[in-house]
């Protein structure tokens, strides 16, 4: 073969253009225009992770960038690219709590009142249950016996309060996080910040000093935000909550998508889906149910039927678990409990 198919098959590998290719003269000085960068060998073995890839996959087909700018730039990008996912690995180690994220596309499906029942009787191995709301419905702590007037995350941003000094105790020996009766310009700016920084949570959760026997349950409001990514970036399990109805079913493909890329990272996110509200003297619930539970790809962690002393006691400030524990909505979620206790345990001896 000769050695100009060798330049162009060469070139054409990389996606750049023949025409970049210059012979070099060993009597002309050349001075490359790039950016100068520490230089780090990169290991023969090592695998091009996707992103850099991407990156080269990019180039134009006429590119006239010299080779030793690509393959610095890759090199760089590479870097980059460790950097933030070890930066990401090390905020997540550093919290060693268990946590739940309750998600939706939807709004009204229960995840509130779930979030409350579930940091009221949710108990793991001794430990402390911690509920925090990231939705700036600010209603969490309604369903945990407290009110606006206590304080939340939205006011720790930006002066950085000493998260403990947030902390209230909710029913059932609980701690609640609450997000806080926040001003619209408060709420931009936090947003802002949690856009900018997708560990912020985990550090705020982390300074508490949670230890592995203890639970964080999440809040979120409904679709995709800040504060889904928030959650999403630190939590073990992730527990759609949904109706049995026909919007369910429009968003499931949504809820896929909002997943997915929590999903496919090393430490990924266990992902389930718990049917609220089901109505069984309706035969369109039921089958309903049974078209999501087909449909879906992810595995039914729970139902829980229509029970309207769960609404009923958030009217009357009680604690539905304390209150009326034997009422089928109480009886599914303590199941739903279990199911999520086992998951958590599953999880923890995998890792
Ligand atoms: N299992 C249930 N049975 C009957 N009503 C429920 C049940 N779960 C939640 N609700 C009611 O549904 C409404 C919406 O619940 P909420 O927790 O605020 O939803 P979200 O937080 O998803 O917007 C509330 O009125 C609540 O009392
Ligand atoms: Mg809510």
């Amino acid at each position: 073969m000769h050695r100009s198919d060798d330049i162009a098959n060469l070139f054409n590998r990389l996606g750049a253009s023949v025409g970049a290719y210059q012979e070099i003269e060993p009597q002309y000085d050349y001075n490359e225009d790039v950016a100068v960068v520490a230089h780090r060998p990169v290991s023969a073995s090592a695998n091009v992770p996707a992103p850099a890839a991407e990156a080269l996959a990019t180039t134009e087909p006429n590119d006239s960038r010299p080779l030793s700018r690509l393959l610095r730039e890759l090199e760089q990008q590479r870097e980059r690219e460790a950097q933030d996912s070890h930066t990401l690995d090390a905020g997540r180690a550093a919290l060693k709590a268990k946590v739940i994220a309750l998600v939706s596309t939807q709004g009204g499906v229960g995840k509130s009142t779930l979030a409350g029942a579930l940091g009221s009787a949710l108990k793991r191995m001794g430990g402390t249950t911690l509920a925090v709301d990231l939705s700036p419905q600010n209603a969490l702590c309604l369903h945990l016996g407290g009110g606006e007037q206590w304080p939340g995350l939205a006011q720790a941003y930006p002066h950085d309060r000493d998260p403990r000094q947030l902390l209230r105790e909710g029913y059932g020996g609980s701690q609640c996080l609450a997000f806080g009766a926040a001003s619209e310009p408060q709420r931009l700016a936090f947003e802002q910040q949690l856009a900018e920084d997708p560990l912020w949570l985990g550090r705020q959760l982390a300074a508490l000093d949670l230890s592995e026997h203890d639970t964080v349950i999440i809040d979120t409001p409904p679709g995709a935000s800040v504060y889904l990514a928030q959650a999403l970036e630190i939590a073990d399990v992730a527990v759609v909550v949904t109706h049995a109805d026909a919007a369910a079913y429009a968003a499931l493909d949504q809820m896929d998508r909002l997943l997915a890329p929590y999903r496919q990272r090393p430490d990924a996110v266990q992902c389930g889906v718990v049917v609220n509200q089901l109505d069984t003297s309706r035969q369109f619930s039921l089958d309903m149910f049974a078209v999501l539970k087909t449909r879906t790809s992810l595995p039914l962690l729970g139902v829980i039927h229509q029970d309207h002393f769960l609404g009923e006691s958030l009217a009357y400030d009680r604690n539905p678990l304390a209150h009326t524990p034997s009422t089928r909505g109480c009886q599914d979620t303590l199941d739903l409990i279990e199911s999520l206790c086992h998951l958590l345990t599953l999880g923890t001896q995998e890792s």
